[in-house]
């Protein structure tokens, strides 16, 4: 695997494996990679693409200085693991390399920031969406990998590809999972035992809507997951709702599209975990 930390240098890869012949795939992360990550990365190579992985803990999109502070940084054991999937390319831009010459800007993003991680992080979605713009200008693949576990991200950059007609065709994956349904994160590392063993509850919270979905008024749904969550007594809920699968708008009852999305945020001690399971609709 080669590694890059330099901006022309990745473009210049780039251009040599298009004139070899080959597509480009990328997926972005701010590295601590787990398993999650690495099945993105086995998407791309599955997709035969030359596959280009970028690990930058990006400034623009912590609301909390704290949170960047303490975000894990652990490059060598990344670089094992993407030799391991193997990945083509890591790409470590250094911060004043990537961000050199560069003004953020306000993006348009319709009312999905709006809801959700929106208010709770304000400023969050701007910096994510800055980043992946500033990266893809550089890496230009063909396609990108994003996971569904960050469902509001996923459905904010699908929409603002679509609007401003981004060259790249943004790919989702399914969110990977513990054998208990916690989802993966690098934020799980810092969870102790107990509130590890609890933290499974997330994903119980939004099975039980699931199984529900459709049959069961919104209302009664979301009693029910909350009423599994406050049986929990080391987590404390932050939202658990229901939202419309495009515009994420949080809804009251079922509608006739395809499926709906729940979503939920909880806090176990310090640590915050968010997760969410698309509902599918079987009428539709
Ligand atoms: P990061 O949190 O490192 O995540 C990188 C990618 O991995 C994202 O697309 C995320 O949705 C995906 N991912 C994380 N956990 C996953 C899981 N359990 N299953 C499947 N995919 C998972 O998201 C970011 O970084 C940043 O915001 C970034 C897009 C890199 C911009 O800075």
């Amino acid at each position: 695997m080669d590694i890059i930390r330099n901006t022309n240098a990745i473009s210049e890869w780039g251009a040599s494996r298009r004139r070899q012949g080959s597509t480009i795939g990328f997926v972005p992360t701010m590295g601590a990679l787990h398993q999650g990550h690495l099945d993105l990365i086995r998407q791309a190579k599955s997709d035969g693409h030359s596959v280009v992985c970028s690990i930058f803990v990006n400034p623009l999109q912590f609301n909390d200085p704290n949170d960047l502070a303490n975000y894990p940084v652990r490059i060598e054991e990344d670089r094992r693991l993407l030799e391991k999937v193997g990945c083509d390319a890591l790409f470590l831009p250094e911060r004043e390399n990537l961000f050199k010459g560069f003004e953020p800007e306000r993006f348009d993003l319709g009312s999905l920031d709006e809801f959700w991680e929106g208010p709770i992080r304000p400023g969050h979605f701007q910096g994510v969406v800055n980043v992946v713009q500033r990266l893809f200008s550089f890496v230009r693949p063909d396609k990108a990998y994003f996971g569904e576990k960050d469902r509001q991200q996923l459905t904010i950059i699908q929409w603002v590809a679509k609007q401003r007609r981004w060259p790249e065709s943004i790919i989702p994956c399914p969110t990977v999972r513990e054998n208990d349904g916690l989802a993966l994160s690098s934020r799980n590392l810092r969870l102790n035992q107990l509130e590890r063993d609890a933290a499974p509850v997330l994903f119980q919270a939004l099975t039980t809507i699931a199984n529900n979905a459709f049959d069961t008024p919104v209302a009664v749904c979301l009693a029910m997951g909350r009423s599994i969550m406050e049986k929990e007594p080391l987590t404390s809920l932050e939202y658990l709702g229901i939202a419309h699968p495009e515009t994420l708008e949080p809804l009251r009852a079922w509608p006739s599209s395809v499926g709906a999305i729940a979503l939920i945020a909880a806090r176990l001690g310090s640590v915050r975990l968010i997760d969410n399971l698309f509902l599918s609709n079987p009428r539709a």
